[in-house]
């Protein structure tokens, strides 16, 4: 079976070169013409570890290939997944631009297409999206008829960012929504070497999974944020050592329960968003969404408040923000907490100077420092240099190699500020060492 994969994000390119890495023909096709240059030239035009690999086997095995033209991708395929972005607007509303559109050069080359040929939407929407305006726009624009000519089927991909290759090849399950048996056995037998449970259901069914997944998944973290700050008020606890007690537990379980200055993302901010946004729309009250949202705003504000108690106002003072990207192994910045932490510095008259191993050009591009200039260092040890206090805000690994004796050396004032616990507080015992979910020592 010859597959398409329609936009090549960070989940369309991992899949793209992960199906045609289990032996499929794949064309990855995306509207961006320079990023398709890139692909062929053998460059990845994100930060994503063992994808330029997977890609580069792929196009030596002759498996893959890029292309910017839409009809050669479908016609010369049976399936199509749609893997393109679901962002939020200006107005933080669900926009569904490119899924529309990338359905719409699917159905213009159905019209063309002799046999059967399957889509697949692996594109995060809201139940209701496929059978809906998805089906209809496919319809139109082949001038076919869903489930008779062609089949549809809704897919959703649960990888995480930094780690979706494996992702990829050791999923927990995979969900596969169809309304026709046809769709069913079509997408299944693309799976069949994939040996993890397999959940097939309906479109509304396999869309809401999704969201409800990401959205306990964001719960999990801000829970255990909030039982962060309550620890920092309890003299001698310790969150990490309540989370390591709560995780043994087999039905709660240890992941997710690293307390942070908030997360973030391209998804898990504007899926919260959409859910509670669905649930209103039904006349639903979604408190547990809401809070979970609540508590991340107002956790980067955490770091600042611990700035303000070591240091006073923070008007004029300089300071160091360690990691921009909004995890560690990712040059990605959507919705990180830098942006947050930053934009709370900078409202405040602070100085600040960033540095991120891979980050720095995608923060730059946004440019959001309302008119304010923030500096850029060029390494760890240089953004440290003279600052009255530094929060770390991304675990990178080379942050976890700055010592006591650094920061005491460079620093103007050793203030430190550990929003990830990626340090040990009693080899910074020398220093004002303050972290998310530690109490008075
Ligand atoms: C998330 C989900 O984990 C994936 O299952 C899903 O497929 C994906 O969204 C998506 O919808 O496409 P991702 O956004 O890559 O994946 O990020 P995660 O690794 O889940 O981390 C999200 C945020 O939570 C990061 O900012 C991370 O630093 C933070 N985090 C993670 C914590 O603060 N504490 C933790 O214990 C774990």
């Amino acid at each position: 079976m010859k597959l398409s994969i329609f936009g090549l994000g960070h989940v369309g390119l991992v899949y793209a070169a992960g199906f045609a890495s289990i032996g499929f023909h794949v064309k990855g096709f995306d509207i961006d013409a320079e990023k398709i240059r890139m692909l062929n030239r053998g460059r990845l035009p994100m930060v994503e570890p063992n994808l330029m690999e997977l890609i580069d086997s792929g196009t030596k095995q002759q498996r893959l290939v890029f292309t910017d033209d839409y009809h050669d991708a479908v016609l010369s395929s049976d399936a199509s997944f749609v893997a393109v972005d679901t962002p939020l607007n200006e107005e933080e509303e669900l926009d569904l631009g490119q899924v529309i559109s990338a359905f719409r050069m699917i159905g213009e080359s159905l019209r063309k297409a002799g046999g059967y040929h399957i889509v697949v939407i692996k594109s995060t929407v809201p139940p209701g999206t496929t059978s809906g305006i998805v089906r209809e726009t496919l319809e139109k624009e082949s001038g076919k008829k869903a489930f008779e000519d062609f089949g549809l089927a809704v897919n959703p991909e649960f990888m995480r960012e930094a780690h979706a290759v494996q992702d990829f090849f050791e999923t927990d399950r995979i969900v596969i929504g169809a309304n026709d048996e046809r769709s069913r056995k079509v997408v299944s037998e693309i799976y069949a070497s994939f040996r993890c449970p397999k959940l097939i259901t309906s479109f509304n069914n396999a869309e809401m999974i999704k969201y409800a997944s990401n959205s306990f998944l964001a719960m999990k973290i801000s829970f255990i944020n909030m039982i962060a700050n309550i620890c920092e008020r309890i003299p001698g606890s310790d969150v990490e050592v309540v989370a390591e007690g709560m995780g043994l537990d087999k039905r709660i379980t240890p992941s997710l329960l690293k307390p942070s200055l908030g997360w973030g993302g391209s998804c898990w901010p504007k899926d919260n968003k959409v859910l509670l946004d669905l649930a209103r729309s039904l006349g639903v009250e979604a408190p547990l969404v809401e809070s979970t949202l609540e508590i991340n705003e107002g956790q980067p504000l955490q770091a600042i408040r611990m700035a303000e108690e070591a240091l006073g106002p923070l008007r004029g003072r300089r300071v160091a923000v360690l990691g921009l990207a909004f995890k560690a192994n990712t040059d990605d910045v959507r919705g990180a907490v830098s942006r947050k932490v930053i934009k709370h510095l900078l409202e405040r008259g602070a100085r600040v100077v960033v540095y991120d191993p891979v980050a720095m050009d995608n923060y730059r591009a946004l440019a959001e420092s309302n008119g304010k200039t923030i500096e850029y260092a060029e390494s760890g040890l240089e953004c440290i240099r003279d600052a009255d206090c530094v929060i770390v805000v991304t675990e990178w690994e080379e942050f976890k190699r700055i010592t006591q004796e650094d920061y005491r050396r460079a620093m103007k004032r050793p203030v430190l500020i550990d929003g990830m616990r990626i340090y040990d507080a009693k080899r910074y015992s020398e220093i004002t060492y303050r972290a998310i979910g530690l109490g008075p020592q």
